[in-house]
């Protein structure tokens, strides 16, 4: 399994395939570990890169696919998200302590899993669609890729703030 996209390759969906790849291998090395430590650590991780993932589809990807592909397949990615969020908040804040820790993880890889299935797996995927639709990937890469510096930047210091809710109300 490769994470790496060629040196140049701007393509936005090229760019979120790989995090989708870096995340499910992520939560392979979750499921396998026996260390209580390395799994907490593991976790921290996939939240991180979820949360930085979903805000660069949710400023830069996915608002550059409204009118362009279809409209139900996009709203149900935003709630997807929000679901995600919910549980990658919680995850955060309850720690690895938390009795049903490894519960949660194991649903968000199942979340994950659906999601990713509709984003660049399943026939007439969003990928795709953009693809057919004359998306500029390109571009659209340039920025996901300077948007997700930032935000790496911020989850090295720890001053990654807890995912917001684009669709649900928080409770
Ligand atoms: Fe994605
Ligand atoms: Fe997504």
């Amino acid at each position: 399994m490769t994470n790496e996209i060629k040196a140049g390759d701007t393509d936005a969906t090229h760019i979120l395939a790989a995090d989708h790849r870096a995340v499910e291998e992520l939560f392979e090395r979750f499921e396998s570990s026996k260390d209580k430590n390395k799994k907490a650590e593991i976790a921290m991780r996939i939240c991180n890169e979820l949360k930085i993932h979903a805000q660069v589809e949710e400023e830069i990807f996915y608002p550059a696919l409204k009118g362009q592909i279809d409209e139900d397949l996009l709203k149900e990615a935003y709630v997807e998200h929000d679901g995600a969020k919910v549980l990658i908040n919680d995850i955060v804040a309850a720690g690895a302590d938390d009795e049903f820790f490894e519960a949660k993880v194991t649903v968000l890889s199942e979340e994950i899993k659906h999601h990713v299935k509709e984003e660049e797996k399943q026939q007439g995927n969003m990928f795709q669609q953009a693809r057919a639709a004359g998306v500029d990937l390109e571009a659209l890469g340039e920025q996901i890729l300077a948007r997700k510096r930032e935000l790496q930047a911020l989850a090295d210091e720890g001053q990654l703030p807890p995912a917001k809710l684009a669709t649900l109300a928080a409770s």
